[in-house]
């Protein structure tokens, strides 16, 4: 992509964003969804033994308890959902999996994520369809952005069901406006995807 090409909103595709209904969460730790998206493939790449990693809209764990392995005994994943629902399931999940002391799970609002205590501390954002639910998606971008230190990465990757083309490069302008650039672009089944890394002599921002 030409690094000074903007992407505005496209009219057609403004989203209407809402939150999945918590029962979706059960839907989606089906077993038999390993068969198009095995999270141990689609994540090792991104992720090391000791790396905190913090993961947005984590639903009920998908993503999160094979992250808490990938990560060891020596990170940390801190999972941060609007859904208190979602977390609950997830946490249980974790701690019958043995993972409970590497997962943390925080409920936020849909207009934020209140993760300023976590500026510049987190190696990897993993945010995995849920940009397209939340209602200020500039803003989580941004709050996102702000929690990577220097040389941090973000997953972005959002359903081609509900996120076309224009919709996605408008929130791959966005990561760019926050200060990312992008260094990756991994085929992912069903999905689009994106790796954003934040300069390694990134100033702090506010
Ligand atoms: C479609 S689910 C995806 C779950 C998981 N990432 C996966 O792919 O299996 C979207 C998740 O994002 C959460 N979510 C939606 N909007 C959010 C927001 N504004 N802030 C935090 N979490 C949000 C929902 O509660 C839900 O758990």
């Amino acid at each position: 992509m030409p690094a000074t090409q903007t992407f505005p909103m496209p009219e057609r595709h403004r989203p209407r964003p809402h939150a999945a209904p918590w029962w979706i969460g059960y839907l989606l730790i089906n077993p038999l969804r390993r068969l198009l998206q095995d999270p141990e493939r689609m994540l090792r790449p991104h992720v090391a033994p000791g790396r905190t990693v913090l993961e947005v809209g984590p639903g009920m764990g998908y993503f999160t308890l094979p992250i808490a392995r990938m990560v060891g005994r020596h990170g940390r994943v801190i999972a941060i959902d609007c859904q208190e629902r979602m977390l609950e399931t997830l946490a249980r999940r974790a701690a019958t999996a043995g993972l409970d002391r590497t997962v943390t799970t925080q409920t936020c609002r849909p207009h934020s994520l209140g993760v300023g205590r976590l500026a510049d501390a987190v190696d990897l954002v993993v945010a995995i369809n849920v940009v397209h639910e939340a209602p200020d998606p500039e803003r989580m971008i941004g709050e996102m952005a702000r929690t990577l230190r220097p040389g941090g990465r973000l997953l972005l990757s959002e359903p081609r069901g509900h996120v076309g083309r224009d919709m996605f490069l408008w929130q791959y302008g966005l990561c760019r406006e926050a200060g990312l650039e992008a260094c990756d672009w991994p085929r992912l089944t069903g999905q689009r995807s994106v790796v954003m890394a934040k300069s390694a002599t990134a100033d702090r921002r506010g």
